[in-house]
């Protein structure tokens, strides 16, 4: 019984985490490109010091992160507002572009 609780509470996590939208990453892209881009770079390289990449990360994550600036659990002066005035579809609009992206990295020698 309680693991039953448990298991339903973990899927309507999930639910209401993962709608269940189809994604647009070109949406995304327009959508980036006027709301994300001056601070996370229109590459998802992040012009702004103080902003992480978002280039290649996984959309989950990014849902993830966006969830949890919109319902307080993550606090930030700018993206709890930003991520306030997003659409769900918009969210995973724009978590499909950022996570199509794909990055080189060239591991540093260590000498
Ligand atoms: C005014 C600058 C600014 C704009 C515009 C902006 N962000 Fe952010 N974003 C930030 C900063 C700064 C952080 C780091 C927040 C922190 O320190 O908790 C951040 C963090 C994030 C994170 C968390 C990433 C991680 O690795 O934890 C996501 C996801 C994100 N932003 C998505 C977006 C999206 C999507 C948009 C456009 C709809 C957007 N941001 C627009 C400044 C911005």
């Amino acid at each position: 019984m309680r693991n039953k609780l448990i298991l339903s509470a973990a899927t309507l996590v999930a639910a209401l985490a993962f709608p269940a939208a189809a994604q647009d990453a070109a949406a995304g892209k327009k959508a980036a490109d006027m709301r994300c881009a001056m601070c996370h770079g229109s590459d998802g390289l992040a012009m702004a010091p103080d902003a992480p990449n978002l280039a290649g990360a996984d959309p989950d994550y990014i849902l993830m992160q966006l969830g949890a600036f919109r319902s307080g659990a993550r606090n930030h002066h700018q993206m709890s507002l930003i991520a306030a005035g997003l659409s769900e579809q918009e969210m995973e609009d724009i978590a499909a572009w950022f996570g199509r992206m794909q990055l080189t990295v060239t591991i540093p020698p260590l000498d």
